[in-house]
């Protein structure tokens, strides 16, 4: 395993909580809590790292978390058998306290997508130590996360980025099809379920021949980027994926890459992971040129502070920038999940540069 690999670990292992989570960033103000989302890739690249042991912690302070929610998750489908109406901060939150425990703060909690990625993620780090049994210790968890998704998967909700509620996302299903996907090697009867998600993308989210930011809306997002790599819902050849990467490039790809053309959040600046990100999808679409481009401008993005969630040149919407550094402060830095977005692209940078394929996957 290479070195470097390790360095680049470095942070992510440095801030991991004694409980196995990860803070989103140590020094924002906002972030020192564990999201769903940005804890998996940052365990998956740990895993690329070869650091299974602390990944392993993250993933089963993530399963007892999880399921220590089962008696919400019970009531939950009860209420919606009933056809009940249930209020948004009923569901399970996008983030815990770095202890599992619940942030009763009235943050934007509705978001799937992070249910889906931590099933995809446990499932990729058993797949990469060779091992192809769910060990009892995660079952408990993959349950309850199956159980609430089976559930509530059509329930429209705030995205990603945590914004645009009540809409069906793109990148959301598709980390629920990941996830369930995923856990189809360990838990029976799973096949109908990923095909039912597999065709709401299909249906509902491709118009004029590319995947769309969220139904009924045509603009692109980057978080599109996901529906390929790693989510494999199309291949990276797909005429549908090829196009929708095409207008990522011509509309949010300046330097770095933008989440989304009328992004305000501190102006809307290039974000670090979403770069590591096409540069990731450059790699698996044999594009090695332009992944080293992106790992350069990446790299130059760490001033010897750490790597931001985004950058404040390049504005796509400038006037909004100093509101929300009245608001929050400085845009977060270190985030981990830019870190851990690094390492991904310096690892499959190096996977296929290496005259021994398959050292660094
Ligand atoms: C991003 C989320 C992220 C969170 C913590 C938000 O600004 O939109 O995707 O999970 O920050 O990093």
């Amino acid at each position: 395993m290479s070195l470097n690999l390790r360095t680049l670990a470095a942070p992510l292992l440095q801030h991991q909580a004694p409980s196995g989570a990860f803070p989103a960033c140590p020094t924002f103000s906002q972030y020192p809590y564990s999201w769903l989302r940005d804890s998996t890739f940052i365990a998956y690249a740990l895993d690329r790292a070869g650091e299974h042991a602390a990944a392993g912690r993250y993933y089963r302070w993530a399963a007892q978390t999880i399921a220590g929610r089962a008696e919400q998750v019970a009531n939950l489908v009860a209420l919606r058998r009933r056809g009940d109406a249930i209020p948004e901060h009923a569901f399970l939150p996008c983030r815990f306290a770095l202890d599992g425990e619940s942030l009763d703060d009235g943050w934007p909690n509705f978001q799937l997508d992070g249910y889906g990625q931590w099933l995809w993620g446990l499932a990729e780090h058993l797949r990469l130590q060779g091992i192809h049994a769910l060990p009892q210790e995660f079952r408990p968890g993959v349950e309850v996360t199956l159980t609430y998704l089976k559930t509530f998967w059509r329930e429209p909700c705030y995205d990603c980025w945590e914004e645009f509620p009540y809409r069906w996302h793109t990148s959301t299903l598709a980390s629920l099809y990941a996830g369930v996907q995923a856990m189809q090697p360990f838990v029976p009867g799973l096949e109908p379920f990923s095909a039912a998600i597999h065709a709401f993308i299909r249906e509902h989210l491709v118009q004029g021949g590319q995947l769309v930011k969220f139904a009924g809306h045509p603009d692109v997002d980057a978080s599109l980027l996901w529906v390929g790599v790693p989510f494999g819902v199309l291949s990276v050849d797909d005429p549908v994926y090829v196009q929708t990467v095409q207008a990522i490039e011509q509309t949010l790809l300046r330097g770095g890459v933008h989440r989304y053309a009328r992004d305000t959040y501190y102006g809307g600046g290039s974000w670090v992971l979403l770069t590591a990100w096409l540069g990731w999808v450059y790699i698996r679409q044999g594009r090695h040129e332009e992944a080293q481009a992106l790992l350069a401008w990446v790299r130059a993005q760490d001033h010897g502070d750490g790597l931001s969630e985004q950058t404040t040149d390049g504005l796509l919407n400038p006037l909004y920038l100093d509101y929300w550094r009245g608001q929050w402060g400085e845009s977060a830095r270190p985030l981990l999940w830019s870190h851990a977005m690094h390492l991904i692209l310096e690892a499959e940078v190096a996977a296929h540069a290496s005259p021994t394929p398959g050292v660094f996957s």
